[in-house]
């Protein structure tokens, strides 16, 4: 096991990525807070780790709300005593052209997938600081890197300042001994993509099978990703093997962009 008896803290647990990550950390041998705003959510995936024998604890959490955050890592380090691995999972977005993106959607997305990345890093890094170790994992997005089919501008802004934090907390936080990084899905087979994808099958008056179908087709590997190609690096990265890969973001997308 990679990571028995590691602590693995995952925002936005309680459904695709998030849910996967956490699943595949605790199959890794952490122990895992599975925090989600949908309370019920997380409390499904904790019950699962549960089974198969791994500590978990379901934390009901919005990462948009500083005490949230705080009671969150309270709760976490209440039942577990430390914190060695925060995965910034959480993350909303809405498919929309530029001319139709609104206030309402760039502060409801900059709220959750900029402030809560950054607000969720920083009270974690106050324990990891104390504990001389730790991994932060964030999910960006290879929207926030230029890709041409991503949901919206708000949202490719959004995937853009995690990519530009995680290269600044990694070079802040090395001297702590924190490795910061991010993963950067590409179409990714979750309820956040199945609504961009319903969108764009009803504007070209397609079914959903030949939207998917053309979807898979622009990628060069020619499949979209599933949940777990993401936590796979997820868990690498937390992993001994990753101790000296700090500040970097890495595309799992099968090809479509190539930096
Ligand atoms: N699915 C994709 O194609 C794709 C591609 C690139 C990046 N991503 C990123 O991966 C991450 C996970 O996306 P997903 O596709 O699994 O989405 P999802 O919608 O399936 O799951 C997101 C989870 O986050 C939770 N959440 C939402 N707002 C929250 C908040 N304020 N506080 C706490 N939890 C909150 C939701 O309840 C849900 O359980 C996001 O950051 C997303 O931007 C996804």
């Amino acid at each position: 096991m990679t990571l028995t008896n590691q602590v693995a803290l995952v925002t936005g647990a309680g459904n695709g990525i998030g849910r996967a990550t956490a699943l595949a950390l605790a199959a890794a041998g952490a122990h895992v807070i599975a925090a989600d705003i949908a309370g019920q959510q997380a409390e499904a995936t904790a019950e699962t780790i549960r089974s198969s024998q791994r500590r978990a604890l379901a934390v009901q959490a919005d990462v948009g709300d500083l005490a949230d955050i705080d009671r969150m890592v309270r709760q976490a380090l209440e039942t577990f005593g430390q914190i060695d691995i925060l995965v910034n999972n959480a993350g909303v977005t809405r498919r929309a052209d530029i001319m139709d993106v609104t206030e309402q959607d760039w502060d409801r997305i900059h709220r959750v997938n900029a402030k809560g990345v950054f607000f969720c890093l920083q009270r974690v890094a106050r324990e990891m600081i104390l504990q001389r170790n730790g991994r932060i994992i964030n999910i960006a997005s290879i929207a926030g890197k230029g890709y041409v089919g991503a949901s919206n501008v708000a949202y490719a802004a959004s995937k853009g300042a995690v990519i530009g934090m995680t290269k600044l907390a990694a070079l802040q936080l090395a001297k702590h001994n924190i490795n910061v990084n991010s993963v950067c899905p590409g179409v990714t087979r979750t309820a956040l993509s199945d609504a961009n994808l319903q969108v764009r099958a009803q504007q070209d008056g397609v079914t959903l099978e030949e939207m998917e179908r053309r979807r898979a087709d622009l990628i060069p590997l020619k499949r979209a990703n599933d949940p777990e190609d993401i936590a796979a690096m997820v868990v690498f990265l937390a992993s001994a093997g990753a101790r000296n890969i700090t500040g970097q973001s890495f595309n799992v997308d099968g090809g479509l962009i190539p930096d």
